[in-house]
């Protein structure tokens, strides 16, 4: 888990930003930055280098591995200071305040702007980052990708999803965007887990996949529908949760499509079976992809 760094900002220097900004200009050459190249790369004296990087590590924003070198990195911590410190130099962001979600792929905060918005930092690049990480070798520091770097990678492709999909499709509107951090709108409602439907099951069953009709019209399949990717309101439905969206000329856009399609139908199967219509999920995905999808009530 990855400690919330608010709470350390006003206790942070001008310096140590220098310096944490260095350590990660160094990363894009090696996964562990030799301490002898740091004042090159943050543009301090030496000795401002060893109080910086004593102040970073107490306060866990940087970690140190002694290999041929005295090597130093950013963890998580110091990634989300350097994002939030940028975000609030540029106005974007006033304060921080309680967990929206907190999970594996991602920590979500509620911040304060001129209105409350959603600040998602991304933790991990997405599964296809993952794999190009795992074919690679990684004894050529030349290609090492580091974790910070995938998340960047997830966050940049996210928040370009949500700039074309908004307000087309009904996702959260994207504000800003630096490093693996993104700005939102906060959404209103409820997760569909956490949902309560009784009668109006099959209007939002519909809700759904009309977004998933309009995201195909802008050129996306989101690519992870499920249950905790769509918030509810009692006037419709956003979907969030785009890192791994593709797009519809992707070679697999059609199966992920139908797994879309099938994540959501079979929620509703599982869980209002008697108002669910029996659909066959093949037939709703070509609908979607032909632009013809109106309702489940018409396909089945
Ligand atoms: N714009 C937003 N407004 C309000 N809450 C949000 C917003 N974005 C995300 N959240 C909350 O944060 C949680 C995690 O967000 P998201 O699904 O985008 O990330 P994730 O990568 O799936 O993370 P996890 O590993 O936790 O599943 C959501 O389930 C939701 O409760
Ligand atoms: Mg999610």
């Amino acid at each position: 888990m990855v400690d919330n760094v608010a709470g350390l900002m006003g206790e942070l220097e001008g310096g140590d930003f220098y310096l944490l900004s260095g350590v990660e200009q160094g990363m894009r050459f090696s996964e562990w930055v030799d301490r002898g190249k740091l004042p090159e790369f943050a543009g301090l004296d030496p000795e401002d280098i060893d109080y910086r990087l004593e102040r970073c590590l107490k306060r866990e924003l940087i970690e140190k591995k002694t290999i041929q070198y005295e090597g130093y990195r950013l963890t998580f911590e110091g990634y989300d200071a350097l994002a939030l410190h940028t975000l609030s130099e540029r106005d974007t962001i006033d304060a921080v305040g309680a967990p929206l979600g907190v999970g594996k792929e991602s920590d979500v905060y509620e911040v304060r702007s001129y209105k409350p918005m959603a600040l998602k930092y991304h933790r991990e690049g997405i599964t296809n980052f993952r794999e190009v990480r795992r074919g690679r070798s990684y004894t050529s520091d030349r290609e090492h990708v580091s974790d910070v770097y995938t998340a960047r990678k997830a966050a940049e492709r996210e928040y370009e999803t949500l700039r074309s999909l908004y307000p087309e499709v009904s996702v959260p509107r994207p504000v800003d965007h630096n490093r693996h951090a993104i700005v939102m709108e906060k959404m209103e409602g409820v997760e569909l887990s956490r949902a309560e439907l009784q009668d109006g099951a099959v209007t939002v069953l519909d809700a759904i996949l009309r977004e998933l009709a309009a995201a195909h019209d802008e050129g996306w399949v989101h690519a992870d529908m499920s249950e905790y990717n769509v918030f509810v309101r009692p006037d419709g439905v956003t979907l969030f949760d785009w890192p791994q969206a593709v797009e519809t000329g992707h070679e697999n856009a059609g199966e992920l499509l139908e797994r879309d399609v099938s994540n959501a139908v079979g929620y509703f199967r599982r869980k209002h079976p008697d108002e669910t219509p029996e659909v066959d999920e093949r037939a709703v995905a070509e609908a979607i992809s032909e632009g013809a999808f109106a309702s489940v009530r018409e396909l089945s």
